[in-house]
């Protein structure tokens, strides 16, 4: 039976990796720190596979309590990676949070969690992963980016882009021994993220952001399933973000400053009002 640890796995995009992972027999890791919504999670899926007609349906649930903004906690996920008795064969880099901090306010506090969740933590557990699969010979990692990290809109732009291309350049470190690595590129999702930062403006139809650019995280992870399963080391999920991404990709870098600015100045706007 194969294993996939998720991190982030009790909310939003995790959940639904959760969800579609264990629905193709995976068993799963779930990791997060809130140790009362592991448990549900962990019901959730359980219950879930109980539901299914095929008598190998049930499937194992393991919940970890970390905080991946800590190092230690970070290295003891790191560990469950590595582990050989219980071999992980899909991890998704997934666990994070949106930015609001500007990037001249002279308290980090908030830039040095965000970049110890989505860039250390994606590191560390992304390279013990891949030592594991490489040394298997098998084996699926998903790092989740943003088409976020295609503007210039703040600190955490800069963090997904780092996240695009430590994917891109990872799956070249481990071309020809039999394990994938995938960028998940979304656009604007319907989870908690939006909330968790302090405000409903990301909500459709406020903010300055269309309703037809949200997307469900069903629909997202399903396509990027697809897109793992073929091997393809960029997922950007739905027609309508592949046609953005690829407009902004060509447009000229000052170009693409100036629409930047205008979503900050939206957004800042959205805020006040
Ligand atoms: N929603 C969007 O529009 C969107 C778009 C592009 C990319 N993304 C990316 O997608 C990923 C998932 O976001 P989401 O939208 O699904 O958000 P979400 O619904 O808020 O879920 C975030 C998950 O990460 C976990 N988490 C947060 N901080 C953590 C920490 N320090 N240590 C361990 N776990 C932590 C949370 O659990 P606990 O709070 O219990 O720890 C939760 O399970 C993030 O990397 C985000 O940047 C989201």
């Amino acid at each position: 039976m194969a294993t996939a640890l998720i991190t982030g796995g009790t909310s939003g995009i995790g959940a639904e990796f959760a969800r579609q992972l264990a629905a193709r027999g995976h068993d799963i890791v779930l990791v997060a720190r809130d140790t009362s919504r592991l448990d549900a999670m962990a019901a959730e899926l359980r219950g879930r596979a109980g539901d299914r007609e095929t008598p190998d349906s049930q499937i194992s649930v393991e919940t970890m309590v970390a905080d991946l903004a800590k190092p230690e906690d970070t290295d003891r996920v790191a560990a469950r990676l590595g582990d050989r008795q219980h071999p992980i064969d899909f991890f998704v880099n997934n666990a994070g949070f949106r930015v609001s901090s500007r990037l001249a306010n002279p308290d980090i506090a908030e830039h040095d969690r965000a970049l110890n969740v989505m860039v250390r933590a994606v590191l560390v557990l992304g390279g013990a992963a891949a030592r594991a699969m490489r040394e298997r010979g098998s084996g699926a990692i998903v790092n989740v980016a943003s088409i976020n990290g295609q503007l210039t809109l703040s600190g955490y732009s800069a963090i997904k882009a780092w996240v695009r291309v430590y994917s891109e350049s990872l799956s070249n470190e481990l071309r020809g021994h039999g394990v994938t690595v995938t960028a998940l590129m979304p656009g604007w999702v319907r989870t908690e993220f939006h909330q968790r930062a302090g405000t409903t403006k990301g909500e459709a139809g406020r903010g300055g952001i269309p309703g037809f650019l949200w997307l469900e995280p069903g629909l997202l992870v399903r396509e990027c399933l697809r897109d793992v399963d073929k091997g393809r080391v960029i997922s950007i999920p739905t027609a309508r973000y592949r046609f953005l991404s690829w407009v902004v990709k060509h447009l000229p870098d000052a170009t693409v400053r100036w629409v930047s600015r205008g979503i900050s100045l939206s957004r800042s706007n959205a805020a006040d009002s």
